[in-house]
């Protein structure tokens, strides 16, 4: 029984038993239908419905969206309980999430806990609301209120909900307080389906299309929620629903909403497995090498989750580098408002920068973000292992070294883990786990708990160059500046990317992030690069003339007075100048032709990734590229977008792309058999690390 009932005097009392979030699926929905008929047959004053375990109920199920849809329809329920002649009540605790918080609105009153949260979310998994959302809630909280929560998908706090009408009351103890409810005010509560009709606003709604034009590019669920909110506000509430049902359906089977379910499925499942039973070690100190951007955003990002910090530095310049890196982000998040004063002086109790090895000596952890050498690398390590407790985990952030190697500094390899977070440190959700070839599953289960800690989404990779996200942009960056040499200019490139989904493409990333750090790692990569390989020498080319990115005020685009990037020619002129240099006769490409270069270079190299065992599934693939990467989460990630084009489609087009370089496109093996079974990459479990 996933919904209970139980008569206390004339109240009845409804409770959704659904563990662990009581999603709303088939039984949770006849079981609530039961309850209105087991309701209105015993002749209840009232009825209260909330959730058990502190937890309302987090909404529609999923799991059942790839299905058709099967009667009892929450639409109907919810109706059923609307237009029921007994009141009912919803008391909510933990979230009232989606088809949770279309039961709220369903009810004639709503009291909440004063840390529960209400919200619609559908956005996210690419619907709109489908149970009266769209409908009942404008009636309650107007147009604009609607819209905003709606097409964000951002859930409220009580205080809030109250503020604005959503909510009648906020209470420690919203089930007592229902019980409490006096029946003739209960009486006296307008439901929301006879309030007067919100009033239409064309400006908002214009202003809202033009934010979510924005922000939400390419999405096409927030621009649907607002058409059917639209259309709702001139029709009776029974026609604004029927509207409102089908434009739900209509979405719950599109690719969009397919490829959301699946990055939500993908994020839930990004934790430490049931199978690993070894305990991390308790985190309360950490120790970082390295005060630099990654190593402070790190620290910052710890001293957030309550840790106490040390940044171990070379000497006094380091130290006061340090000082300033970290108490720049504790300020700047003080002023955006994302900390209160008393949580800053804590931060900044918590946090010390030191050249002393000695003030580690208790902490469980260190995390070295020190520079990208081997040799700095294996020295770092060799003093961590004498200044921290034999059994501290001993981590590192590289982005590209050999995990194996640097673990070979230490007498205990098994503790040395890859912890590679991604720039900002404190801001970026990733954080790819490396799995050396000795790692103990104490390191392991250390990271996960890390990474939970963090409230970050943990990845665990092997080790390889780049690992499964640096390894990814490399082949990316490598198409982009193929199509660079042999024709296009960055802007052309970047706008394409942009037009696919990324916030930004690969040039305006690049000048970010800066175009030295790329260098370098081309010029360590120089001894093991296959000669067979088709080398682009421009971006060596910019670096000479000082062309480093934002910081130098020029990269791939220019930055006159630090404001926003303007094309520079002269990046055009200098691959028009290589390509004449190689003798390539320069070529046209369409942003179609220059995406799906780029996405299929990508798709190729995870798929040997996943072949390799670097990653464990495909989904893990994804979550580094949306969580890391930018790539758009509403195209499923990338293997989910190469699974929705189709594996034997992709290898043709590799093969008609490998008569122009058969070794840049070769064709992955793993894509060459999921076209030859007819295999989804997403059905794929990874091997090497991975297999059993
Ligand atoms: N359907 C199916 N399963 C769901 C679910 C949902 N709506 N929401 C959560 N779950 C599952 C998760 O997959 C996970 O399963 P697992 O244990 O097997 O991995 C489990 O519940 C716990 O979820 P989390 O790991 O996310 O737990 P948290 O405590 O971190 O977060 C939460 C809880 C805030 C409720 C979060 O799960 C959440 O945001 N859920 C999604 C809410 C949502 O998008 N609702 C809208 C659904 S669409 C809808 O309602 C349509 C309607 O308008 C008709």
């Amino acid at each position: 029984m996933t919904v209970t009932t139980r008569r206390e005097g004339n109240v009845g009392y409804v409770e959704l038993d659904n563990p662990p979030v009581n999603a709303i699926g088939l039984s949770v929905r006849s079981g609530l239908l039961e309850a209105v008929y087991w309701a209105e047959k015993e002749n209840l004053e009232r009825v209260i419905v909330s959730g058990k375990g502190g937890m309302f109920a987090a909404g529609a199920d999923a799991k059942e969206f790839d299905s058709a849809p099967v009667e009892p329809h929450l639409p109907d329920v919810l109706n059923a309980i609307d237009e029921s002649h007994i009141p009912w009540i919803a008391a909510i605790e933990g979230v009232a999430l989606g088809g949770g918080a279309e039961i709220a609105l369903a009810c004639r009153m709503r009291i909440m806990a004063p840390k529960a949260k209400i919200g619609f979310p559908e956005v996210t998994l690419g619907v709109i609301p489908g149970a009266g959302g769209t409908q009942r809630l404008p009636h309650l909280i107007g147009l604009a209120n609607s819209v905003n929560m709606i097409t964000t998908g951002k859930p409220l706090g009580a205080q809030q909900a109250l503020e604005i009408g959503l909510i009648h009351e906020v209470d420690e103890e919203p089930i007592e307080s229902a019980f409490m409810v006096n029946s003739e005010a209960l009486g006296c509560i307008v439901p929301a389906r006879d309030l007067p009709p919100a009033a239409h606003d064309a400006e908002a709604m214009a202003a809202a299309r033009e934010r979510l034009q924005a922000k939400s590019a390419g999405q096409i669920a927030p621009l649907r929620a607002i058409e059917v909110i639209e259309q709702g506000l001139a029709l009776p509430l029974e026609e604004g629903l029927a509207i409102e049902r089908q434009a739900f359906l209509e979405l719950r089977s599109s690719e969009q909403a397919k490829a959301l379910r699946h990055m939500f499925f993908s994020e839930r499942a990004a934790k430490a497995p049931a199978s690993l039973t070894a305990k991390p070690v308790a985190l309360e100190h950490v120790a970082i090498v390295g005060g630099g951007t990654m190593g402070s955003g790190i620290a910052y990002a710890l001293l957030n989750a309550g840790l106490k910090v040390t940044i171990l530095e070379n000497d006094n310049d380091g130290v006061e580098r340090a000082n300033n890196n970290v108490e720049s982000i504790i300020s700047a998040s003080l002023k955006r408002g994302m900390i209160n004063d008393a949580a800053a002086t804590e931060h900044r109790e918590r946090f010390t920068a030191t050249t002393d090895y000695a003030q580690v000596s208790n902490a469980t952890l260190a995390i070295e973000a020190a520079y990208e050498s081997m040799e700095v690398k294996r020295e770092v390590f060799a003093a961590l292992e004498k200044a921290l407790p034999a059994d501290a985990i001993l981590s590192s952030n590289t982005s590209y070294l050999d995990l194996n190697e640097i673990a070979s500094s230490v007498t205990d390899p098994s503790r040395v883990i890859g912890l590679h977070f991604f720039a900002p440190a404190h801001i970026m959700k990733l954080l790819e786990i490396v799995r050396g070839e000795q790692t103990s599953d104490t390191a392991l289960a250390t990271g996960y708990a890390l990474a939970k800690i963090l409230r970050k989404i943990p990845v665990v990779v092997g080790v390889c160059d780049g690992f499964v996200g640096n390894r990814i942009l490399a082949r990316y960056r490598e198409a982009a500046d193929t199509i660079l040499m042999d024709g296009s200019t960055p802007w052309e490139i970047d706008e394409a990317m942009v037009e696919f989904g990324y916030a930004m493409g690969p040039y305006a990333a690049q000048d970010l992030s800066g175009l030295d750090i790329a260098h370098a790692n081309r010029r360590r990569q120089d001894s093991t690069r296959d000669p067979a390989r088709r080398y682009i020498p421009i971006a060596d080319r910019m670096v000479e003339l000082g062309k480093l990115g934002r910081k130098t005020g020029a990269g791939w685009y220019r930055y006159p007075g630090g404001a926003g990037r303007v094309e520079d020619p002269i990046v055009a002129d200098l691959a028009i100048e290589e390509a004449h240099f190689a003798g390539i006769k320069r070529v046209d490409y369409t942003a179609d032709e220059i995406r799906e270069r780029l996405l299929l270079a990508m798709i190729n190299e995870a798929a040997d990734i996943l072949d390799e065992g670097i990653a464990a599934s495909a989904s893990d693939i994804d979550l580094v590229a949306v969580a890391g990467y930018g790539f758009p989460r509403w195209r499923g990630g990338l293997m989910g977008y190469a699974d929705s084009i189709g594996a034997s489609s992709i290898v043709g087009k590799l093969e008609q792309l490998a008569k122009e370089d058969a070794v840049v496109w070769k064709v992955s093996p793993l894509l060459q058999s999921c076209a030859t079974d007819g295999l989804l990459l997403c059905d794929v479990q990874g091997g090497g690390t991975f297999s059993a």
